[in-house]
Order: C-alpha cells, then structure tokens, then sequence
C-alpha cells in the first residue's frame, strides 16, 4: 500500500467487497513488479492514494458473482489491466488496448481499510495482494498445465512485450531489432523478437549483468548505452540502422537514442511509460529525411482474449521461457527491496509469491 509519492510503502489489511454481477475473487498466487508500479509512486504519473500497486498477477478464480460465464471456481487465470468492454468506440474499431470503459474501471476505488477509507487499485487491478475482485472480463483462463506464478509475467511484461513486436511492429523474419533497456518489459521484448525470427537482435542496456538476461531471452548481440549507440547499431546493421528499435525506459534520452538507431524508413516505438515533462525532440527537417515511423505501444497492441492463448501455448511449447525473465521470488515485505534494485537497474522481474 502507497499512502502518498515517496512515502514508504506498508503491508495492510484491506477488507474487499464480495464479488458482485459480472465480478470475480481471484487468489494471487503471483504479482510481477513492474516499473510502471515504481512509476506510481515516484512522480512520474500522479495516481490517487491511498493506492494498492501492483497490476501483473496470476492466480486461482475463489469466488464469482450473479451472472459470471467466463470462469469458474478453481479456474487458473492471469488478469488482464485492460479488459476490453467490447462496445466503445475503440473497441468497435478494433483498438481494445484503448478502452475507454477499461480506463474508467481503473479509476475506480475497491476496498476498504480499517479506518474506513476507500483504498484504489493501481490500473483497475491492485495486483500485490493475497486476494483481488476484478469484472470477469479482467480475467483470461491459463491452461491447467502452465506453471500459474510465472504465467504471472503475461499479464503486463510479456504482453506488452510480445505485443509490441508482433501487433504495433509487425516484424517479420530476419529483420534487425534493438531493444533499449532490459527490464522485464525489455526482455520480454527481445523473447518476442526471437519468437517473431528477427536477426541480429541487439540488446541495450545501461548495465553490463543485463548481457547475461538478454542472451537468455534470445538476443544475438549486447551494447552497453552511450553516446555512440546509434553508431554501434548502423554497424551492426550493414550501416543503416535497425529495421525496428524499441525504447523499454520510458525517458526522452532513450526514445531519442532509439530513433537514432533506427534505419531510413525504420520504425521506432515507445514501449516505455515516462514522464509529463520529459521532452523529446526532432528537428523537421530530419522527420522528413529519415522517412521513420514513431509509434507507441500501448499493452503491446494487445487483444489479451486472442493474445494470451497464444502466449501460454508458446510457453508450453517451449519457444518462450517465462522463467528466463524472473531474477527473484520474494514474498509481500521485500516489494520496496524490488524497487530499489530496479532503481539501481538490477535483475529482471522480481516476482512475489502468495
Ligand atoms: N539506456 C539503456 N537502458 C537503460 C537506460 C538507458 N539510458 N536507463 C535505464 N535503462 C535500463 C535499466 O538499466 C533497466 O534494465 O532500462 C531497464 C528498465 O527496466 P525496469 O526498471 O525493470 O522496467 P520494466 O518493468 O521493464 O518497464 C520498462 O516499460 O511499462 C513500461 O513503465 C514501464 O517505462 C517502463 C518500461
Ligand atoms: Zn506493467
């Protein structure tokens, strides 16, 4: 539980409604930490608190409301931060990672603390608690035989991830991708670049142990970030630069230094989340020039209904390996040690196990 920006968080007791209509109980058996939890709580976006963090989880369906069709008790499920209403706009136009009803549900406070006050859940979910109550649309069934604490990592990193190269990039076999910053996000954006068959797949990062992660996670090549990056990757792209670039930080420097390595004509996305004031910035004429594409990717462009059957079944299969992505299993108390490594760009993804 956040109180506040930069107030130290604390383990709290949070008494949670019954499921209603159309809502389930999940029992989490994992919750990744992810940066855009960090994000909540160190000014770079401005959430109401009291907050519950934590928005990457996997768990057991406990309960289930009136009216619920999609799972039932005992279900494995990962949970999805942008469950698709289906009905607006964005959702007719084939953009569900835009919801605008999703937005709304994660505005909305759930539960309650001792003193009666209304606690919010970070992104509609809460996800760093024993249980959580979330509109079935939220949840997506895991096959029984997917290790249910990794599958965790699906429902942000490895979506988002995966997403990002498959349905905003759309990169096909034997093109080249650099992947700046190697967090789960990045890693994960690398695993999906080895599943997409892009080569060379050149990992970035600040921090000479990511190599290690990286090469794990499928990269071909590691560099360290400078200065001199854009030149590295021209050079290791027959001179031209990366087909695609993926910024995983979330910060002006980085999207720039990935646009930078992005070859004439190129595409270059923001995976990361950064901050109101941080701003980046392109001359007209080199727009013009370098004919590159700048897109975000919001949840990888995801349909988590269509995605994660296909993420888990590559999971199975063997040609994605959740594991590689997670560095520490840690339980509820040692969340604020996750954040201080991931500050200190350390490990991939912390998981804490219920
Ligand atoms: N160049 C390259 N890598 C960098 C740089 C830089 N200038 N600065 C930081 N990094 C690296 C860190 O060393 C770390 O390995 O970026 C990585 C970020 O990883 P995490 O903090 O674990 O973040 P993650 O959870 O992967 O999220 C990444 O995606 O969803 C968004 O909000 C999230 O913006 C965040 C981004
Ligand atoms: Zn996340």
């Amino acid at each position: 539980m956040a109180r506040g920006a930069g107030t130290d968080l604390a383990v709290e007791d949070v008494e949670l409604p019954e499921p209603g209509p159309g809502e389930v109980r999940v029992k989490v058996r994992a919750a990744g930490v992810c940066h855009s939890d960090l994000s909540m709580i160190n000014g770079t976006v401005t959430p109401e608190f009291p907050l519950i963090l934590g928005h990457e989880a996997a768990g057991v369906v406990s309960a289930t409301g009136p009216g619920v069709t999609r799972v039932a008790n005992g279900d494995h499920v990962v949970v999805n931060w942008s469950p698709a209403c289906r009905q607006c706009w964005f959702c007719q136009a084939g953009e569900p990672w835009l919801c605008v009803t999703a937005e709304g549900v994660a505005c909305r406070p759930r539960g309650t603390l001792a003193d009666g006050t209304q606690a919010n859940v970070t992104l509609g979910v809460g996800a760093l608690a024993e249980e959580i109550v979330v509109g079935e649309q939220a949840v997506i069934t895991l096959p029984p035989r997917l290790p249910v604490a990794e599958a965790a990592l699906i429902g942000c990193a490895v979506l988002t991830g995966v997403g990002a190269v498959r349905n905003t990039a759309g990169v096909r076999p034997g093109e080249s991708v650099a992947v700046l910053g190697l967090g789960g996000v990045g890693l994960s954006t690398v695993a999906g670049a080895r599943l997409a068959g892009a080569d060379p797949i050149i990992a970035v990062d600040l921090s000479p142990e990511k190599e290690e992660l990286a090469r794990a996670a499928g990269a071909t090549e590691f560099l360290l970030s400078d200065k001199a990056l854009p030149k590295a990757i021209r050079s290791l792209t027959g001179g031209r630069g990366a087909d695609h670039a993926f910024e995983c930080v979330g910060r002006a420097a980085t999207i720039r230094a990935a646009w930078q390595s992005t070859r004439r004509g190129g595409n270059c996305i923001v995976v990361g989340m950064g901050a109101r004031d941080d701003a980046v910035s392109f001359s007209a004429l080199e727009i013009f020039h370098f004919a590159r594409t700048l897109t975000s990717s919001v949840y990888g462009s995801a349909d988590p209904d269509r995605d994660v059957p296909l993420i888990a079944a590559a999971a199975l299969d063997g040609s994605l390996d959740l594991g590689a992505l997670v560095t520490h299993r840690i339980s509820l108390a040692d969340v604020p040690a996750a954040f201080d490594r991931m500050r200190r760009g350390e490990g991939a993804r912390s998981l804490v196990l219920f």
